[in-house]
């Protein structure tokens, strides 16, 4: 189950994952389209709350970066999706997620850290593969450009990307799997991320977290 998505053929209005750089229009759609976010998930919330805490602690583990498109900016959260049975240290396994044309990639790193982030690359919307056998903890690259973004972060180390890719939040079960539940947008840090999707959907998660206003709205839902 390693890696890798191939690019997408071309869709109505999107540009191949090859970039066509005569495409402009449609590139400047599916690069605003990642620049945008969405989220959330049905799920138990103290499992997302768990995840969520573990990602702004540590950056990694349960938690993943990600993508996220246009109609992420309704704030409506998607469900969640499972992404695989098991990743082991070194895989990544290719998946789409908020959306079903919304490519994204997990990654399982060799000390155990889950990152996940959205696929498409923030240059020319290119298909971003995964590299375990690069640098000490591998990298995510682009081959249409030569771009390079960290494993770890998802900032841009070498190339032409002009952003992160955007993060997907993971979440693992005990029985191993792993689960896609929200996403953030290119840069945007996770707690912000988070309250502003789960705010209004969830009141009692974005509580949780601490988000600004989340009791008062919790409490309103529940008189
Ligand atoms: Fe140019 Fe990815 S599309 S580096």
């Amino acid at each position: 189950m390693s890696v890798t998505e191939q690019p997408a053929p071309a869709a109505d209005g999107e540009p191949s994952a090859g970039g066509d750089p005569s495409d402009d229009a449609a590139q400047a759609h599916l690069r605003d389209r990642i620049s945008a976010d969405s989220l959330t998930t049905r799920r138990d919330y103290l499992r997302i709350v768990a995840t969520v805490s573990g990602g702004l602690a540590i950056g990694g583990i349960g938690v993943a970066a990600g993508i996220l498109h246009r109609h992420g900016d309704s704030d409506t959260a998607p469900e969640s999706k499972k992404v695989t049975d098991r990743l082991a240290p070194g895989e990544s396994v290719a998946f789409r997620f908020p959306g079903d044309e919304d490519r994204a990639l997990a990654v399982r790193l060799q000390d155990g850290t889950l990152v996940g982030y959205s696929a498409v690359c923030t240059h020319l919307a290119c298909a971003v593969l995964w590299r375990e056998d690069r640098g000490p903890a591998g990298e995510l690259y682009c081959p249409c450009h030569e771009g390079v973004f960290d494993a770890r972060t998802g900032e841009v180390t070498a190339g032409p990307p002009p952003r992160p890719l955007p993060r997907i939040f993971l979440t693992e079960e005990v029985d191993g799997s792993v689960w896609a539940i929200a996403t953030a947008r290119s840069g945007e840090p996770a707690r912000e991320a988070l309250c502003r999707q789960f705010g209004e959907s969830r009141p009692e998660v974005a509580a949780r977290l601490g988000c600004p206003g989340a009791d008062r709205a919790n409490e309103s839902r529940r008189t």
